[in-house]
């Protein structure tokens, strides 16, 4: 179509004209057609027939065809038409690439003429390709320390349109980080350039992804994406940063060594090596870094020493926690210790006695002392006690003071010494206690008399003692100590019967034996009051009574004594009578006897020990009667001779004999004469009545004549006596005292005896009425009635009338 217009005007504009002109020449048969590319195979390009003036319908005729060199044809005639069409789908790019205007040169040759004609199509572009880029994807890496205002070059990308059709402009999506530049280069190219706005963090973003667009002009518009990923390298430009930025933790003091307490962890924002955290210990001097071991790599805190609340309540760590180029940050553990109750109480004794006397009056302080526990709050709370069972109670006082003080009196006779515990306790849980003890000694006061053991004492001595024998002790005990505890002894003073106690008896003022200075005779007397008095040696000193009654007990030392028969003055012995006619039984005697003992000492039996006509007299084991065993014969001789012994039951028994006559015959007179037979000088033939007076007148003479010895006897006595107080000593033990027991009584007997003799005799009876058995017992009873008299008897022998009774004895 217009062709002509599409050359440069300028420049070259000579060889356009030559050009020019061959082409005009050849223009003459030059055809020039224009035809947009992809279109459909067999459409219209232009009208041939008519340019070259033919009818449409002699193409064919007149052989007309397109006259090419080996090339594929693009084009084709169409004879029914007369027109150029094309033969196939033309695509410009493939034919022309870049070059514009893209024309297509042939011949259509006429064959009838031979005429060649030459035909330009021109094959003009249409938008049918968009923008592409080499790589979709681009991968960047940019250091996060990069500065804004850096350029990165981009892929291009590529249209194979041309014109308005290619290329136009790039854009890029939009984002804080990133602009595009695009430079158009010296071949006309534009050349797109990412440049960096603003900082990159990669801690903030790692990664960016950028979309590239690339627009051509045609109409619609074509377009390619690039996509593109930055990836912001790391720089170590954080400092590990711990989570908290101080730490506490709280231990109690007992915890074990290895135990972990706290992981301190500290976080690196950067990357990689950059992110390495280590963890140290900031060494300071002190216990602090040996207490713990911080774990490096894993921020454990370890102990590694025991704790204790009372050394340090807390401890301050610092640490350090370092990434791998070494960027450092810095925190600060506080270790709180809590206490546990691991120390008991402690005492501190500020005063102490050791010893008090036992009339301190209560509310004496015995101790004052201190309790401290190391621990705190609860467990440093203590409570002090004591025993309950203890006279003594504590008194608090300010700042953990007590006062030990006694509550009841004390005393020692009960417990000398005190072992007081006092136990602190505090307050933790569980609870921990101390002892102390306090010793106390309670120092004696003298507070207790001697006591004897019994309220009285009986001692039992026997008689005929040896002098200075002990006869006894007492013994009294003082619960009190030492001195106050000494007991001495000694006797009332007292007098018995004028005589003062201590010519009887003495005692050992240490021992408390008694002694005797005398040899006591039971006959004398029985016993002997005493109060004996222990006293201690204490100030002022304290002391005691008890009676103590000395009982002289018997002996066998006197052998009986025989009272009747007595022997008559003359020496000869004793006449008894008894009658011929006599029956076996008759009372003849009776062997009347004493023993001035007593009890079995004094219990006497008789035996007969020898007789002139034996089988003829039986005597009484226990009354003494002398009886006749049989009836008296003729045969039998008119004198019988007895010997009767008594004795006593004493160990070893003392006995006594005595020998009577018994003359047997029919009447007093014969028995008179008997008599006179036995004594010559008497006269036998006297009558009853010169025998009367015989006898009134013999009596009498014998009375006298009794009286006469008596009289004599007694001078004799006297003079003797007052020999022997001259040469031996005075004792009592001399006196021979109750000689005289039972005398009266026996006395008694024999008036009676006497007297029933002289009554029978004046009823003038032919035979003589003797007196019934019995009178044994009269005695024994008159001599226990006696038994007064006896002691009464003794009184007045030791006051010294001990003559006249010895007088009455030989009277008798
Ligand atoms: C006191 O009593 C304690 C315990 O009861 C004991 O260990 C200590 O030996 C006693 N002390 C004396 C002097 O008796
Ligand atoms: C002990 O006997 C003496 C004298 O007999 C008397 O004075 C004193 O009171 C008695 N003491 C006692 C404790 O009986």
């Amino acid at each position: 179509m217009a062709a002509r217009q599409k050359f440069p005007p300028c420049g070259r504009l000579v060889l356009l004209c030559l050009l020019l002109a061959a082409l005009w020449e050849a223009a003459a048969g030059q055809m020039r057609y224009s035809v947009p590319e992809e279109i459909d195979k067999g459409a219209f390009v232009g009208n041939i027939a008519k340019d070259l003036g033919l009818e449409p319908l002699a193409l064919a005729e007149r052989g007309v065809r397109i006259v090419s060199r080996g090339r594929t044809q693009l084009f084709s005639l169409n004879p029914r038409m007369g027109s150029l069409i094309t033969a196939d789908r033309i695509d410009r790019e493939e034919l022309c690439a870049q070059s514009a205007p893209c024309l297509v040169n042939f011949n259509i040759l006429l064959e009838d003429t031979l005429n060649i004609y030459s035909v330009e199509v021109e094959i003009t572009d249409i938008n049918d390709n968009a923008p592409r880029f080499g790589v979709e994807q681009l991968e960047l890496k940019i250091s996060e320390t990069t500065t804004p205002g850096f350029r990165i070059p981009l892929k291009s990308a590529h249209d194979a349109d041309v014109g308005e059709n290619t290329l136009q402009k790039y854009e890029l999506n939009p984002n804080d980080h990133f602009s595009l530049d695009v430079r158009s280069g010296a071949d006309g190219n534009k050349y797109p350039e990412l440049v960096l706005q603003r900082a990159l963090d990669r801690e903030e973003e790692a990664l960016h992804h950028l979309l590239l667009l690339a627009y051509d002009g045609g109409d619609p518009v074509r377009s390619g994406t690039s996509r593109i990923r930055v990836t912001v390298l790391d720089v170590n430009d954080n400092a590990p940063a711990f989570t908290q930025p101080e730490y506490h933790v709280s231990v109690p003091e007992n915890t074990p060594i290895g135990t972990r307490i706290l992981t301190v962890t500290a976080t690196d924002a950067d990357d990689g090596y950059n992110a390495q955290v280590a963890y140290f210990l900031e060494k300071k001097p002190g216990e602090t870094s040996e207490v713990f071991e911080l774990k490096s790599t894993s921020g454990d805190i370890v102990i590694i020493k025991k704790l204790d609340y009372e050394d340090a309540k807390f401890h301050e760590i610092d640490i350090e926690a370092q990434d791998g180029p070494g960027l450092l940050t810095r925190t600060k553990v506080i270790v709180t210790v809590l206490d546990i109750n691991d120390n008991a109480p402690e005492f501190y004794m500020t005063s102490v006695t050791s010893s008090v006397p036992e009339d301190c009056p209560p509310g004496t302080i015995i101790a004052l002392f201190n309790v401290h526990d190391r621990d705190s709050g609860a467990n440093s709370f203590i409570e002090c006690s004591l025993p309950e069972s203890l006279p003594f109670k504590l008194e608090r006082s300010v700042d953990n003071y007590y006062r030990l003080v006694t509550t009841n009196p004390l005393d020692r006779e009960q417990v000398s010494f005190y072992n007081i515990t006092v136990t602190a306790t505090d307050g933790g849980n569980p609870s921990l206690s101390t002892d102390a003890q306090v010793l106390l000694q309670v120092s004696d006061i003298n507070d207790n008399p001697p006591a004897f053991l019994h309220t009285s004492y009986s001692a039992y001595i026997p008689e005929n003692n040896l002098r200075g024998a002990s006869i006894f002790s007492v013994m009294a005990y003082d619960p009190d100590s030492d001195n106050n505890a000494h007991v001495t002894y000694s006797l009332a003073e007292k007098t018995i019967q004028g005589t003062p106690v201590s010519s009887f008896v003495s005692i050992n003022s240490d021992t408390g034996v008694l002694y005797a200075l005398h040899s006591f005779d039971f006959e004398q007397f029985r016993d002997l009051q005493l109060w004996v008095t222990a006293r201690d040696s204490g100030d002022p000193s304290l002391s005691s009574n008890v009676s103590l009654s000395l009982l002289v007990l018997d002996q066998n030392d006197n052998a009986p004594e025989i009272l009747y028969p007595a022997l008559p003055i003359d020496g000869s012995t004793g006449v008894e009578l008894a009658p011929r006619s006599a029956e076996p039984g008759y009372l003849v005697t009776k062997v009347v006897a004493v023993d001035r003992d007593s009890g079995q000492n004094a219990w006497l039996s008789y035996r007969l020990l020898k007789a002139s006509e034996p089988g003829l007299f039986t005597v009484g084991v226990h009354t003494g009667e002398v009886r006749t065993a049989r009836a008296l014969q003729d045969r039998d001789a008119l004198k019988q001779s007895l010997v009767v012994a008594v004795q006593d039951h004493g160990q070893p028994p003392l006995s006594a004999t005595v020998t009577f006559t018994v003359a047997v015959a029919d009447s007093i007179p014969d028995v008179l004469a008997d008599l006179g037979n036995l004594e010559p000088s008497r006269d036998s033939d006297a009558s009853d009545v010169t025998l009367y007076l015989v006898v009134a007148v013999a009596a009498v003479s014998c009375v006298f004549l009794a009286f006469v010895i008596v009289l004599l006897a007694l001078r004799v006595r006297r003079w003797h006596q007052s020999r022997l107080l001259q040469t031996a000593s005075a004792g009592m033990a001399g006196v021979r005292g109750s000689h005289f027991v039972g005398v009266d009584g026996v006395r008694a007997f024999l008036q009676t005896y006497s007297h029933e003799v002289s009554l029978t005799a004046d009823s003038r009876k032919s035979h003589l009425i003797f007196p019934q058995p019995n009178y044994a017992d009269t005695l024994i009873s008159q001599e226990s009635c006696e038994k007064k008299d006896f002691v009464s008897a003794s009184q007045s022998l030791l006051e010294g009338k001990g003559e006249e009774t010895v007088s009455q004895v030989n009277y008798l």
